[in-house]
């Protein structure tokens, strides 16, 4: 059961009442026009919900758009690179890739395994951390674009530290990568329930999955005041919400469908205004 402690609460109806996201979804019923774009994102994943695995077209547009030319928030990106000391802040001061290592630090610490991919990895903070850190275990950011190494560079490559460029659910399915662990941060809420359900299994010889994923209010739902928690998600429905209008998935019912043991499964601090993080660990 997902445990949720108070001061996520507080800060649950803060996000809901702050109604930045909530007033641009009221306009956009409205007719506003920026809260119509808001609601045209929201309409569109809603009704991709279904879709399964991602099309060659979007795969080859998404490459496109994401490539090392186009990353114009780069050096943003970069500037976060995680230093010693930075993983002892409290987890509602640190950056989501941050907090991503740090549950990953600490699983490591628990289960033995010899290799882990960062699936949609792009600036792989989390890698270039704990890749020095973990000698014995070897790290590879998969993401879609080809130039994941150059994007990477400025942080220090490490030797046992990877990279493979494409769509994951294919390098997985076809044994071109084969960890014994996962991680994933601001990722899986890109994917829509079938694509999901197909990525975890493809996961059958997967020991150890680590999710760091935003967690938002729901407020389009009537019992708006209440933290919704993964198991509130209705089985193979995914709510659309938050900024970024992400898919919140049921992790629990999934992983547990697909022969993993939930270790860890809590809503922490998040680190934008008004989000909170789901942390799962699972392993088999
Ligand atoms: C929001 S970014 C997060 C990147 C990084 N994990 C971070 O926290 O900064 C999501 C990344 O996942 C990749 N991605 C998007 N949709 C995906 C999908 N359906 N399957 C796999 N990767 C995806 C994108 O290329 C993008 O680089």
């Amino acid at each position: 059961m997902t445990s949720v402690d108070l001061p996520i609460r507080a800060r649950f109806h803060r996000a809901f009442w702050g109604l930045k996201d909530t007033a641009l979804r009221i306009a956009g019923r409205l007719g506003h026009e920026r809260g119509g774009d808001r609601l045209a994102v929201q309409h569109l994943r809603e009704a991709s919900a279904q879709d399964g695995r991602l099309t060659n077209d979007v795969l080859n547009s998404m490459r496109a758009q994401q490539s090392h030319a186009a990353n114009k928030n780069l050096a943003k990106r970069l500037a976060l690179a995680i230093r010693p000391g930075d993983l002892d802040r409290p987890l509602s001061d640190m950056p989501m890739q941050h907090k991503a290592a740090k549950l990953l630090e600490d699983a490591l610490g628990r289960h033995r395994i010899s290799s882990i991919a960062n699936i949609g990895a792009r600036v792989d903070l989390v890698s270039a951390y704990l890749a020095p850190r973990f000698p014995s275990v070897k790290f590879t950011s998969v993401d879609f674009q080809d130039d994941l190494a150059v994007s990477n560079a400025p942080l220090g490559l490490a030797t046992n530290w990877h990279f493979v460029s494409g769509y994951a659910l294919d390098l997985l399915g076809s044994g071109a990568i084969k960890p014994e662990g996962i991680i994933m941060t601001s990722t899986s809420v890109l994917m829509n329930n079938r694509e999901l359900d197909e990525f975890f299994a493809t996961l059958s010889s997967v020991k150890l999955l680590v999710l760091n994923e935003a967690w938002w209010p729901f407020p389009h739902r009537l019992d708006f005041w209440k933290v919704h928690t993964p198991e509130d998600v209705p089985e193979g429905r995914p709510v659309v919400g938050g900024r970024h209008n992400n898919y919140h998935h049921n992790y629990p019912e999934k992983l547990t469908r697909h022969g993993f043991q939930i270790e860890v499964s809590r809503i922490v601090p998040g680190s934008e205004a008004g989000a909170c993080a789901y942390q799962v660990v699972a392993t088999r």
